[in-house]
């Protein structure tokens, strides 16, 4: 199975797609992933893309196409997607489309993760992961089950994104609605778009989706 997660910064793709791999063990295509361990490895494509994310705006259609490319060529056929922050314009959705072409695979599902774009900025902000295994936390809504303590590995350093700011979580909220909210028609016109609700509780989230994987 081939699924997109869509939704504004801080929708809760990340969050979902995670609990996707556990589940069912897809795999995770999140293009943010990928050029954040290219900016960490000081790749040439990590070099270009930091400042563009420091700012919240979009990198290339082709960097963020290839990347997904190679991905799925590492994959192989057998394993279902999940891709997460992934097309973010028209033109990705494009090559999206002969991307998956040319692997043989299909689209089954679009996501779209609906929220209330004010609490995101709450959400962002008070976002922090692992340093070490990168589970996800958050300052109000799920904190370590003990202080300071990595509830999956133990671990005790903890890190937050340096794009997760006030003013550059408004900028990339301005993209996706500029950007990437024009290309669910593309999707609604094929039949295989979901609208949930993103500001229920995380297991309702899952729990929906979930339904609409077994359908
Ligand atoms: P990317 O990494 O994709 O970031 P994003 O789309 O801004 O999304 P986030 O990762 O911030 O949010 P999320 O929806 O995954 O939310 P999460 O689950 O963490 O992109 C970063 C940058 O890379 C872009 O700005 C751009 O520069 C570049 N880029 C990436 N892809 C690109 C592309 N295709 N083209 C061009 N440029 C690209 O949840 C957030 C917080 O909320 C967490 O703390 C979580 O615990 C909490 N939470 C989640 N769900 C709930 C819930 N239901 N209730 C309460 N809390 C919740």
């Amino acid at each position: 199975m081939n699924i997109i997660l869509l939704g504004p910064p801080g929708a809760g793709k990340g969050t979902q797609a995670a609990r996707l791999v556990e589940h069912h063990g897809m795999r995770q295509l999140s293009t943010g992933d990928m050029l954040r361990a290219a900016v960490k490895a000081q790749t040439p494509v990590g070099l270009e893309a930091k400042a563009i994310m420091e700012r919240g705006e979009l990198v290339s259609d082709e960097i963020v196409s290839k990347l997904i490319d190679a991905e799925l060529t590492a994959m192989g056929p057998d394993v279902g997607a999940i891709f997460d922050g992934y097309p973010r314009t028209a033109a990705q959705a494009e090559q999206l489309d002969a991307i998956l072409a040319r692997h043989g695979r299909k689209l089954d599902h679009v996501i779209e993760l609906e929220v209330d774009e004010d609490a995101l900025v709450e959400r962002i902000i008070g976002r922090f992961t692992c340093a070490n295994c990168g589970a996800g936390y958050h300052d109000i809504y799920k904190l370590p089950k003990v202080a300071g303590v990595c509830d999956k590995c133990g671990s005790t350093e903890f890190k937050r994104r340096p794009d997760d700011n006030e003013e550059t979580v408004r900028t990339r909220m301005a993209e996706y609605r500029a950007k990437t909210a024009p290309i669910l028609p593309i999707y609604d016109a094929r039949g295989i778009v979901t609208r949930i609700d993103g500001m229920a509780a995380i297991d309702t989230v899952t729990d929906r989706i979930e339904q609409v994987l077994a359908s």
